[in-house]
């Protein structure tokens, strides 16, 4: 993660929701409906799935940017194994825009 331009990027994401839309038509949609967008700051379970993996023993948390990104950087570490092991977002950037896309 390379502070680029000197912006304030690691502790203040400021994503942007459109991209991480498409992002997520193409990564995600596959198995999730944009009727997850609005996870963000719920709890963690909250989206009702089908789950594979030990996410809901952290169901007394809230997803915030931290974990959000967590997750989508390395679910198998976060939840245990999970359906989304192969998901695995690398970019930062990738995961703060689709992070701003779940919060709406
Ligand atoms: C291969 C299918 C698959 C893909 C692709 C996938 N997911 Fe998931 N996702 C799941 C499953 C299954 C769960 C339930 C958790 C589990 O079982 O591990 C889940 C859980 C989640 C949760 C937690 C929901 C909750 O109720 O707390 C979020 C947030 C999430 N996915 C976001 C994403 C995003 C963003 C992408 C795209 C980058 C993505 N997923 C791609 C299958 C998938």
């Amino acid at each position: 993660m390379s502070a680029k331009k000197g912006k304030k990027e690691k502790y203040e994401p400021q994503g942007d929701a459109e991209r991480g839309l498409n992002l997520f038509k193409q990564m995600c949609i596959q198995c999730h409906t944009t009727a997850i967008r609005g996870i963000y700051g719920a709890r963690i379970g909250a989206g009702n799935l089908n789950y594979t993996s030990g996410l809901l023993r952290r169901a007394q948390e809230k997803w915030t940017f931290e974990k959000l990104d967590a997750f989508l950087k390395n679910p198998k570490e976060f939840a245990g194994d999970t359906a989304m092991g192969a998901v695995a977002v690398k970019s930062a950037k990738d995961r703060r825009d689709l992070i701003e896309f779940l919060k709406i």
